[in-house]
């Protein structure tokens, strides 16, 4: 690795302070996600457990909580914790307006997030993050884990050059990219959004990539080529660079809570023809701003 990717690494690992005297918080790895147990989701959670939880998800960007036994409203009175419900974008009539089932059968031809991206980027102000308690995973227990990228790292680990370069372009979040050549309902017009590539967390104030396959289209300044290649080569980071990511192997009644503004995720499907299910919760989040 470079001395400056080294650096990036170290930066984010010193930043990170225990102890925590609510709950217990393992990693899983240095620079993303973190286990939390010692805390029971079902049950009003005090002051402390919930400041607690909070310097958690900021420091390690990707929470697991496992053995949870959650209904629809323990799974909301947790989420509000950290802000109003989102929306679900198209509910299906008559569901919860909050709650999205993610859902994969042998009959599904797409499965929701399997891909890299961003829960909702293409939105003015997309969500703070998202909650998924996924009660089903595939049969014969592989399959279906999901990864999650830190995206501190994959700015800070760039050359000091390529940063300069970075800093103060814009580019397009489109709605229409994460349709992928299907067809939107009728009346429903996908949101397309120009937001900086590289933002501030609302809440740390640290620079972070902002571009992702799932629904970036183009940024601003370059020409369609150029635009093509910087894209390409800063969705390549987070594929091919391991260290910039985490895996999160679910088991029944897991409960992970991450950080949208600063992670990308991508849902593996590779439990065809298994089934997984879950329900996820958004929390409402504010525009990116350099
Ligand atoms: C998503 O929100 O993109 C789905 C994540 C998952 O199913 O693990």
């Amino acid at each position: 690795m470079e001395q400056y990717e080294l650096d990036a690494i170290e930066s984010i690992v010193t930043r990170q302070q225990g102890p925590y005297e609510t709950i217990t918080v393992d990693t899983l790895t240095p620079v993303i996600g973190a286990e939390v147990s010692g805390i029971d989701l079902s049950k009003e959670l005090s002051d402390t457990q919930v400041a607690e939880v909070r310097k958690a998800f900021l420091q390690h960007h990707v929470l697991v909580f496992r053995d949870q036994e959650l209904s629809d409203d323990d799974h909301k009175r947790f989420a509000r914790h950290f802000g109003d419900l989102h929306p679900v974008t198209l509910p299906e009539p008559g569901s919860d307006p909050y709650i999205l089932e993610i859902s994969a059968t042998k009959e599904s031809h797409v499965v929701a997030g399997d891909g890299w991206h961003s829960d909702g980027s293409a939105d003015a102000a997309p969500s703070l993050g998202s909650m998924l308690y996924v009660t089903r995973t595939p049969d014969g227990g592989s399959g279906g884990d999901t990864l999650f990228a830190n995206m501190h790292l994959a700015y800070e680990a760039l050359s000091p050059a390529m940063k300069t370069f970075l800093d103060g372009l814009t580019a397009i979040h489109d709605g229409m990219v994460a349709w992928q050549g299907h067809t939107p309902p009728d009346g429903y017009v996908p949101p397309k959004e120009e937001h900086p590539v590289v933002v501030r967390h609302p809440e740390t104030g640290r620079k972070l990539l902002y571009v992702n396959p799932g629904y970036t289209s183009h940024i601003v300044q370059l020409s369609p080529v150029e635009s093509r290649a910087l894209l390409d080569m800063l969705f390549d980071l987070v594929a091919r660079q391991q260290k910039l990511s985490c895996r999160v192997r679910w088991t029944p009644n897991t409960l992970v809570f991450w950080d949208n503004r600063c992670t990308q995720h991508h849902a593996i499907w590779d439990y065809y023809p298994h089934s997984r299910y879950g329900r996820r919760i958004a929390i409402e989040g504010t525009r990116p701003k350099a």
